[in-house]
């Protein structure tokens, strides 16, 4: 038995058997027990209207209706405006939130993956003003007033498929897919910084992305690929 369970042990079992004083003031007993049930009552309709607040915060595809609802009573403003792929979003945020779950929970931009969720494998990769960054290790309210690009936000010049996703695709990069994203993401930003790098330095830009399929070198060849034009 755990330390914890034998606490909790013993004030289960001085709770269920009252004590004298209780014995010998009843009324006041009752009295304080009714004040619990309002303290304990109060409590859960707090939590209720923080949850209702939270659950709200996370639909997706909300309109300007829900910058503009009402917070409900004794929750903290949290709203925030974040440029995402060249929009404003309006958001709630809780204060230790991280990008990767506002991004994918609130904003609905799934492709943006989570894979380890502690800043070791690059599945959540996204450019912060054209620089990758491990969204799952970037707390949301850090990023206000930045440029956040997701896999949402990268394409052709035609709207179409961006070069170096093109030349992922001929090279076979992508075998399951999950780290393509966050692979395509630092592609994106090392060819922006460096349109012509070496092929060490295309293997340094990419090395803190982990792909489980092992698909290194398609994705290497991918981006030499896509700074050759080809
Ligand atoms: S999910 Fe962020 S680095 Fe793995
Ligand atoms: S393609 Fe499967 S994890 Fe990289």
């Amino acid at each position: 038995m755990s330390l914890r369970d034998s606490k909790n042990k013993q004030t289960h079992a001085s709770a269920d058997k009252p004590d004298d004083r209780e014995a010998e003031f009843p009324q006041r007993f009752a009295s304080g027990i009714a004040r619990t049930r309002t303290s304990r009552r109060e409590f859960i309709k707090g939590v209720i209207a923080s949850g209702a607040t939270v659950a709200a915060a996370s639909y997706l595809f909300r309109g300007p209706d829900f910058a503009q609802a009402k917070t409900a009573a004794g929750a903290v403003e949290r709203l925030v405006s974040l440029k995402v792929n060249g929009q404003t979003r309006r958001v709630d945020v809780l204060p230790q939130e991280t990008l990767a779950m506002t991004l994918r929970y609130k904003l609905g931009l799934t492709g943006t993956k989570l894979g380890c969720d502690r800043a070791e494998c690059g599945a959540c990769t996204v450019m912060i003003d054209d620089v990758p960054h491990y969204s799952c290790s970037t707390l949301t309210h850090s990023v206000r007033g930045r440029a956040i690009t997701t896999i949402e936000g990268i394409k052709g010049e035609d709207g179409g498929l961006h070069p170096v996703q093109k030349a992922f695709v001929e090279e076979l990069g992508p075998q399951c897919g999950f780290c393509t994203p966050g692979q395509v993401i630092s592609a994106v930003a090392l060819l922006k910084a460096n349109p012509k790098p070496t092929a060490d330095e295309a293997r340094q830009a990419l090395s803190g992305n982990l792909c489980r399929c092992g698909a290194y070198d398609h994705y290497l060849r991918g981006v030499m690929r896509a700074a050759r034009g080809a």
